[in-house]
């Protein structure tokens, strides 16, 4: 896809340049004092805010941070965020909350007047936000001369490889828990994939819709008819053979595909685990979404943590979707070992099903851009 780039902006010494990053960084802490539980998504913006400076421009970064609806709050206030910014590139200024006020859901134009007032251009290098149609998303590229960032840049040319050139075979693992999340892009993948995966709460529903019993286990059951059809249709996906959860009296056990009445499923089973994990060995391309079971609790780990495993050890192009996938990788201390984590959990997911996302449609139309 072809986006403007920083390159495209022209001679930036002197102009101010409003960036629109997704600083929405997972947080801890009391309401008036949160602390930054990982800074990976500012250290991202770097290269584009480092890029911008070196050439004398005047930067003004713009995120959102968590789902304050509206309204200002201390508990989402930008001030952490501002302070370790100041640390990493000093003299940029990072503004308030952009979800402080309505006008930026709801895709206001005097919202959209006030972000560009003062400003000569926009960078976009919010990948995180870019399926979002929001007033600092698509507002911007209406007005000013515009351009993707460097984290753009390189998330919709990996995402776009996989989408539209993956080398053979190509495996996608999903997981997470709702099958209704992840709808859109399985049937997206299920296209060009040959291998999907599928663990995780959601494989229940599945399992479900193969006509297991899946005993207490997370199940959507308007989507069953939904789940028979695709499996019905595309042989290539994949479920688990065995599953780890809770027996009815709450005590560790192994199942096979049938789970007892009030049984839980809590992770694929070390059979499934490693099959999962020899599919992406064997793959050249594999993408990445969603733990294979409830990770946090390391009775529960296993599955995740042989799928991750995996994907650090085989010589595959590798990309992992943001989110839980992400916060998995890392925990495990893997995420220096593949080759792409997306900062995006739901635009790499929209991005794969879609091709395009309201963020990268706006720049593509911005008045630098013929
Ligand atoms: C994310 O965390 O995926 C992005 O920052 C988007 O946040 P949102 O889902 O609240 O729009």
């Amino acid at each position: 896809m072809k986006l403007p780039l920083l390159e495209d902006l022209g001679d930036v010494r002197g102009r101010s340049v409003l960036v629109r990053t997704d600083f929405n960084v997972p947080m801890s802490g009391a309401d008036d004092a949160r602390i930054i539980s990982d800074d990976f998504r500012i250290r991202a913006a770097l290269p584009t805010i480092a890029w911008l400076t070196d050439r004398g421009a005047k930067v003004v970064c713009v995120s959102h941070l968590g789902r304050p609806k509206g309204a200002p709050s201390t508990k989402y206030s930008m001030a952490p965020v501002a302070a370790r910014l100041a640390e990493l590139a000093p003299g940029v200024e990072v503004r308030e909350n952009l979800r402080f006020s309505p006008g930026e859901e709801g895709n206001d134009p005097a919202f959209v007047a006030e972000l560009i007032r003062g400003m000569d251009l926009y960078v976009n290098d919010a990948f995180g936000a870019a399926h979002r149609a929001h007033a600092s998303v698509v507002g911007p590229p209406q007005f000013l001369p515009s351009a993707a960032g460097r984290l753009i840049e390189r998330e919709v040319a990996v995402l776009d490889r996989l989408r539209s050139t993956p080398k053979r075979p190509f495996v996608a693992v999903l997981g997470g828990a709702k099958v209704s999340d992840k709808l859109g892009v399985i049937e997206a993948l299920v296209k060009v994939v040959d291998r999907l995966l599928i663990g995780g709460g959601m494989c229940f529903t599945f399992l479900a819709a193969q006509g297991y019993s899946i005993g207490d286990s997370l199940c959507e059951p308007d989507q069953v008819d939904h789940c028979r059809t695709l499996l019905r249709e595309h042989p290539s996906i994949v479920l688990p053979d065995d599953i780890i959860g809770l027996d009815a009296d709450g005590v560790y056990a192994t199942f096979g595909k049938r789970l007892p009445d009030g049984a839980k499923g809590m992770d694929i089973g070390p059979g499934s685990a490693a099959a999962f994990g020899d599919a992406v060995m064997e793959a050249r391309s594999v993408f990445w979404n969603g733990p294979m079971g409830v990770f946090e609790d390391p009775r529960f780990a296993k599955g995740t943590r042989t799928v991750a495993q995996a994907m650090a050890d085989t010589k595959a192009f590798t990309v992992v979707g943001g989110g839980d996938s992400a916060a998995a990788l890392a925990q495990f201390g893997l995420d220096g070992d593949v080759d792409h984590v997306s900062t995006g959990g739901g635009a790499s997911l929209e991005f794969l099903e879609f091709g395009d996302l309201p963020g990268l449609a706006a720049l593509r139309k911005a008045p630098n851009v013929e």
